[in-house]
């Protein structure tokens, strides 16, 4: 069926009225600042407007602008992120300001190319921004805008592939209107979220509803396509806590792996079936020492907690441990960077969550 614009557009707006989420990047006043737009849809991008919500005003708070955010260092900033994940995002979006603040003057600029040429923003952030903070007409495309469409155009291809991903941009830019572009590209992610839900979404309240070729049809537990779930791996990790003359050891992720940039405890998978087993496993020890250039041993069980990365489930061991001192690599073995630190001096460094979980937990039972 071929869409009215006019009345859906119409009808979408009016429903926005009624029904808009009070979220913390929406109280602008009358002013719409770019910055904190820019910030909360970064923070937005694979991450939940709930979880978001506990992070966005203590982030502006430290850092009101632009030339705050590109001038403090890259620690404090990822200590502030911790618990965000996807911890580039808060790397590239640092950058991103200092490149702000050289090639523009500190004014976030308005051209799409020059947006498009910042570290950390593609094509949706690019729109939301454009589109919320200067009112341009510009499309949105993520993950509550794309359910919707789908559902709209009754589109039973993976909206990741290039085909339907076309579509669906083509559809994006085809329904906004000439102004308010920003209020609208929000309202559509809000009926998304609060109507056209994954599971049992509600066409009855849904102002859009008699456009929605899914609904039309009833296929919408078919659509959109969903991918099948990887398999669940099971996993036990150990993290040590090494301590000597007063100082614990920690080591920082390279480039390339899980938390790159992030600091931990020596931290590496064991083959041991059962606790007490651990401590002897040799694997797990060469791990650690590939990783730390020193030989460590695991020693006693402080604690166990659970965790999920992607599809593994780890099971993640906590063991006091003992420093034997360096051992040779080979040449082309390079150990993780390494640093020895005071319990306080562990609160300004940004860990990664399980890091920060356990540190809280060597306060509490009090090892020293
Ligand atoms: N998800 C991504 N950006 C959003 C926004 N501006 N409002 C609500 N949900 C969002």
């Amino acid at each position: 069926m071929a869409i009215n614009y006019v009345l859906f557009r119409r009808r979408i707006f009016a429903w926005y009225t009624k029904h808009s989420r009070t979220l913390p990047w929406r109280n602008t006043g009358t002013t719409i600042d770019p910055y904190r737009v820019w910030v909360s849809e970064i923070m937005l991008q694979q991450t939940t407007t709930k979880t978001v919500e506990g992070y966005f005003d203590r982030f502006l708070k430290r850092f009101p602008t632009i030339a705050e955010l590109a001038a403090a260092s890259m620690d404090e900033v990822s200590r502030l992120w911790e618990g965000l994940g996807y911890y580039r995002r808060c790397v590239q979006m640092h950058r991103a300001a200092q490149e702000i603040v050289t090639r523009f003057g500190g004014v976030f600029p308005n051209r799409r190319d020059d947006v498009l040429s910042l570290p950390g923003i593609g094509r949706y952030t690019a729109g939301a921004i454009l589109s919320i903070a200067f009112d341009q007409r510009q499309p949105i495309l993520e993950a509550n805008t794309i359910r919707l469409h789908a559902r709209l155009l009754a589109l039973r291809a993976d909206p990741a592939q290039n085909e339907a991903n076309t579509l669906l941009w083509n559809f994006a830019e085809k329904i906004l209107p000439k102004k308010n572009a920003g209020r609208f590209n929000q309202a559509l992610m809000d009926l998304g979220n609060l109507v056209c839900t994954c599971q049992e979404p509600q066409c009855i309240y849904c102002p859009v509803v008699s456009f929605c070729e899914t609904a039309k049809q009833g296929l919408q537990s078919e659509i959109p396509y969903q991918k099948t779930k990887e398999k669940k791996e099971y996993r036990t990790e150990v993290a040590l806590l090494v301590r000597k003359k007063g100082k614990i050891l920690l080591v920082r992720y390279p480039e390339g792996v899980r938390w790159a940039g992030l600091w931990d405890f020596p931290r590496a998978e064991t083959d041991a079936e059962q606790p007490n087993h651990i401590a002897a496993d040799p694997k797990l020890r060469e791990r650690l020492a590939l990783i730390t250039g020193h030989h460590l041993e695991p020693e006693t069980l402080i604690e166990t907690i659970k965790h999920s990365v992607t599809r593994f489930r780890i099971t993640l061991l906590f063991f006091t441990g003992t420093d034997h001192g360096k051992i040779s690599l080979t040449e082309n073995t390079k150990p993780y960077e390494l640093q020895w630190v005071t319990l306080s001096e562990l609160h300004h460094i940004p860990l990664n969550s399980t890091g920060r979980k356990l540190v809280q937990n060597i306060n509490q039972k009090t090892l020293w």
